[in-house]
């Protein structure tokens, strides 16, 4: 049987790019996947000297040369459309995204998000989980579509909320667990087992997934290979 090419990938950070570094190591590891560019909007995300270390090209597009959003998300797409990818990945990317931008790539667009969805979208996640008293918070991976962290939701990983938990340690304890889903995600999307199918679900493995896959991290480990961190 013939095999099938890697997944180009482009990936879209703002900050440290700790996903990012999972999706590098899952590549690594065997991953049907190619990351062909990391794209910032902030010159100064480390996540760009994580993609140079592993000879990834690196873009920056600063949001703050541009007079609207849509100029923006206008360049922002004809950049990453020189990389000619399969998937668009947010990792991080701290950008609201027009409903232009998000149309251009829909179906092929992912984004992580550390709360279990619908609970919590948009920021302070951790902060607001544990205001509301929350027992159980978590990640979540969806497609991305025009509602704010509101796109068909694939995977989702819980994270415990301990009784002496901050946002920092509580938001420490869920990155774990994205970078478990993150991979494992993008990986089902590259071997052709998930889609965005026409009735608005993602589909896995020919199934319509109307509740996301709940992985626990034995189960994500399993399926994608431990990350190693640089932080
Ligand atoms: C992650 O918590 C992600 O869910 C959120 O921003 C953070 C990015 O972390 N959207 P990193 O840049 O991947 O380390």
């Amino acid at each position: 049987m013939a095999e099938r090419r890697p997944l180009a990938v482009v990936v879209l950070i703002s900050g440290s790019g700790s996903n990012l570094q999972a999706l590098i190591d899952a590549q690594l590891q065997g991953a049907p996947i190619r990351i062909a560019a990391v794209i910032s909007n902030k010159p100064d995300a480390f996540g760009l000297e994580r993609a140079r270390r592993h000879g990834i090209p690196t873009e920056t597009l600063s949001h703050r040369d541009y007079p609207s959003r849509e100029a923006f998300d206008a360049d922002l797409g004809a950049l990453i459309d020189r990389y000619d990818p399969g998937l668009v990945v947010l990792a991080g990317f701290m950008r609201i995204l027009t409903s232009g931008f998000v149309e251009r790539y829909h179906g092929r667009m992912v984004n992580i998000h550390p709360s279990l969805l619908p609970k919590f979208r948009g920021l302070s996640t951790h902060q607001r989980a544990l205001e509301a008293g929350e027992t159980e918070h978590g990640a979540s991976v969806h497609f991305v579509t025009a509602e704010l962290d509101g796109g068909p939701t694939i995977i989702q990983a819980r994270a415990p909320v301990l009784p002496d938990d901050d946002a920092e340690t509580l938001a420490a304890r869920v990155l774990e667990q994205e970078h478990r889903i993150y991979p494992t995600a993008v990986r089902w999307i590259a071997e052709g087992r998930l889609r965005l199918a026409e009735d608005g679900l993602p589909h896995l493995d020919g199934e319509p997934l109307s509740e996301p896959r709940l992985i626990s991290g034995e189960e994500a480990a399993l399926e994608a290979p431990r990350v190693r961190l640089v932080m």
